[in-house]
């Protein structure tokens, strides 16, 4: 089982980061591997929406050039996709907007959709209580079901964790979600 994982949390020891850690010691344990990108460390442009991949006459992916195509091309010969962010006033933060907006190239109106319908987990964490951003963060998982991702987990968890401690249930949850990848 290979995965690949983009988290657009700038923080490289944030809550994002700690719940993929887990979510790879599963995938691990069950032989597979996770590839993990932060956004941060990608060269990755706003959607300019010149709408080029939109012309079906001319089919082509996103014209940018930058690391978007080559992370979903990568995406595209994974098993799983795990997307992480965390909310930034109320919204997955800029470097995860940034990374979606590109999956305009990538929908039903374009030929670019992913033929391989990798399982996909998206992870949304924040200060708020727990469930608070559940609502925001079901919808915004219709994104990647638009690409062609089969989403099997929305993970949204609030009150800092699993950095600020008390999450033993958390993490263990996390874990098993990586085995259940892995197998
Ligand atoms: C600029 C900024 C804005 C934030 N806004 C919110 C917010 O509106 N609601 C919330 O619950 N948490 C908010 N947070 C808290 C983060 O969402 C939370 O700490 C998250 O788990 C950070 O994930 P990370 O450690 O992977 O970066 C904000 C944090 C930052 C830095």
């Amino acid at each position: 089982m290979n995965v690949v994982t983009v988290i657009a949390s700038p923080r490289k020891n944030g809550n994002c980061k700690a719940l993929v850690d887990c979510i790879t010691e599963g995938i691990t344990e069950k032989h597979g591997s996770n590839k993990v990108y932060f956004v941060d460390d990608m060269n990755i442009s706003p959607c300019r929406a010149c709408k080029a991949c939109k012309n079906l006459e001319k089919p082509v992916k996103c014209v940018l050039e930058d690391d978007f195509n080559r992370i979903m091309d990568e995406v595209a010969q994974a098993d799983a996709f795990i997307f992480a962010a965390p909310n930034y006033f109320g919204e997955i933060n800029a470097q995860g907007h940034i990374f979606m907006d590109r999956f305009y190239s990538m929908t039903k109106t374009t030929l670019n959709q992913l033929k391989n319908k990798p399982k996909c987990i998206v992870i949304h964490t924040y200060g708020a209580s727990d469930g608070y951003y559940d609502e925001y963060i079901n919808k915004r998982a219709n994104r990647f079901r638009s690409i062609g991702c089969e989403v099997i987990e929305v993970l949204s968890v609030g009150k800092n964790r699993p950095t600020a401690g008390d999450c033993d249930e958390l993490k263990e949850y996390a874990r098993n979600l990586g085995r259940m990848l892995g197998e």
